[in-house]
């Protein structure tokens, strides 16, 4: 039996200190089985883009216990998370956050090389996944020439390179129409199926609850159980 992709055990997180301490998250205990594909679903405010973080080594838990694939996140100093962040994240936001003077195949090429990828090595990785993505005939385009889907397919290819166990995705499919936000979240879920991904998506988006393998609710800082249907 491997250890799961994620383990939390009573993880807060509290910004800020003394009278304006706020704690965000209030004890999380969640168990994320390699290879499942995990919605986590909760109204604005509620914790999911800082659960996020912290999953992503973007953020350090204030207390209990977090494991990536058995690798403790808590405990850890600030400077140590983006080395875990590289060999273990991949990461989609809500707007794609590509970046305008860099083409498709720039985007996804650059964050390998900070991975220690040579450019060439790179790019070879940043065309395979851009064709796993549909976009083989978009390389050399630059996200203002691309729609909002195929910039977000983009985003999806830059996740996946490199094969990073964990892909985070925060709110995928705000900014695009109905269609084309489960046609992305189709695709992702296709290709983590075919790479052995797990994969971790927030998102308000009812459309899209179908697609996971488990839903996740949020509230205030703590997972409860999802709400009574009317
Ligand atoms: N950097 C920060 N400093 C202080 N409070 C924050 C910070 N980031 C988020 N919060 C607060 O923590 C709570 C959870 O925020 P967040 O995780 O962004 O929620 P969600 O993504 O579910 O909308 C909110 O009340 C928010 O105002
Ligand atoms: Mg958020």
């Amino acid at each position: 039996m491997s250890d799961p992709a994620v383990k939390l055990k009573g993880l807060t997180k509290t910004y800020g200190e003394g009278a304006l301490a706020f704690e965000a998250l209030k004890g999380i205990d969640l168990e994320v089985a390699r290879g499942e594909f995990l919605m986590l679903v909760g109204p604005s405010g509620s914790g999911k883009t800082t659960l996020l973080s912290i999953l992503g080594c973007v953020l350090a838990p204030t207390r209990g216990e977090g494991f990536l694939f058995s690798e403790p996140l808590h405990g850890r100093k600030e400077r140590e998370l983006p080395e875990l962040r590289l060999s273990y994240i991949g990461f989609i936001f809500q707007g794609h956050n590509l970046l305008p003077a860099l083409t498709a195949e720039q985007n996804v090429a650059f964050p390998l090389e900070l991975r220690g990828y040579s450019h060439r090595a790179a790019l070879a990785e940043a065309r395979e996944v851009l064709g796993a993505v549909g976009l083989e005939d978009k390389l050399t385009s630059h996200p203002d020439a691309l729609s909002g889907g195929q910039r977000q397919r983009v985003s999806v290819a830059r996740a996946i390179a490199g094969r990073p166990p964990l892909i985070l995705a925060d709110e995928p499919t705000a900014s695009l129409d109905a269609q084309t936000g489960a046609q992305v979240t189709t695709l992702l879920k296709d290709l983590s199926t075919e790479r052995g991904h797990t994969v971790i998506v927030v998102t308000h988006d009812s459309r899209i609850f179908h697609l996971a393998d488990r839903t996740v609710h949020i509230e205030d800082g703590r997972l409860v159980p999802p709400p009574v249907k009317e």
